[in-house]
């Protein structure tokens, strides 16, 4: 098997750590590098990762870095093909992502810097919260053209719909097809009129009542796993839509995922980072692939950009 590339996962925490585990696992990439501002424990972790290599078969190896916010201990992440960013706090029980808001700009604007000094070519995932405001924020921040970075939302959201679609209808998850567009938050735009089960639409099966009730659930996804863990957030759904983006890009493979990318004049609308379609590979966004929505569905994304667009004209201070 053939290696390439090097990818690196700013944030070592849970998100962070499980992306770089599923990214080695893979056993794609040359290198994964893993750091953190805590000393000691992206080396702790790496050193962990490495030593599951013999059991789990993969040879990617892992590099773990401690960081400061003065861009010491970024020489090990210089000239990553992909950067997946997860720095940053996590909700706790309560908050909405946007509470976020200026906490993690401060902390996500640092590393986006010295990303961009040591990785000039990368392809940037964020996925630090609120997601769409921090995917704008480390757009500003490099100075990248906007295909080069992307946020990992939609991929995530659309994961949860499936898995609750497929449990409401004990139906494999393999059967069942969803979308969602939109924000990472209050404006998700769940898009029932491109679901299907068994290439069935989803209204063949479950009524109006029971598929806003999963859309419901599918927009409060993250908040439900927050509430039971109370300590941090969700991330091995997470880490895996992060990871798949990570793979796409590298592999050049072209996939199309709901991913948060810049739109610039596809369904209408304009200059704003968004959950929209797009097609994945070694450039990042290869292009927004304009899906058929329904009036009230193109209505709801409208919002969405309206509602993103506002609190991303503030990251600009933040
Ligand atoms: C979630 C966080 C990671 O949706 O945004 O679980």
């Amino acid at each position: 098997m053939s290696r390439s590339g090097k990818v690196t996962v700013v944030g070592a925490g849970f998100y962070g750590s499980t992306t770089a585990l599923r990214l080695a696992e893979y056993d794609i990439f040359e290198t994964v590098v893993l750091t953190d501002i805590v000393e000691g424990k992206p080396e702790g972790l790496a050193l962990d990762i490495n030593q599951s290599r013999s059991i789990e078969g993969f040879e990617t190896k892992v590099i773990g870095a401690t960081t400061t916010a003065d861009g010491a201990g970024y020489e090990a992440t210089a000239n990553s093909d992909v950067v997946v960013i997860t720095a940053g706090l996590p909700r706790k029980p309560g908050m909405s992502r946007m509470d976020l808001i200026g906490v993690n700009a401060g902390i996500v604007r640092g590393v986006a810097e010295n990303i961009a000094k040591h990785s000039p070519n990368a392809v940037i995932i964020v996925v630090s919260n609120p997601l769409d405001e921090m995917t704008a924020l480390t757009r500003l921040a490099t100075g990248f053209p906007h295909n080069r970075v992307i946020g990992q939302a939609g991929m995530l959201d659309t994961a949860r719909f499936t898995h609750f679609v497929a449990e409401k209808l004990a139906v494999p998850v393999s059967a069942v097809k969803t979308l969602t567009l939109g924000s990472h938050g209050d404006t998700m735009v769940p898009v029932p009129s491109r679901c299907t089960v068994n290439g069935q639409p989803l209204s063949t099966f479950l009524s109006e009542t029971d598929i806003a009730e999963l859309v419901d659930r599918t927009r409060n996804g993250g908040a439900e796993v927050v509430a039971l863990l109370k300590t941090g957030s969700a991330y091995y759904a997470p880490s895996a839509a992060a990871a798949r983006m990570a793979k796409a890009v590298i592999e050049d493979s072209g996939a199309v995922m709901p991913v948060c990318a810049w739109v610039d004049g596809e369904y209408g609308i304009t200059g704003v980072y968004l959950g929209v379609e797009a097609e994945i590979g070694k450039a990042g966004i290869r292009k927004v692939v304009e899906g058929a929505l329904t009036e009230s569905e193109l209505a709801a994304l409208k919002v969405a950009a309206e509602a993103v667009r506002a609190k991303q004209a503030d990251v600009v201070d933040l």
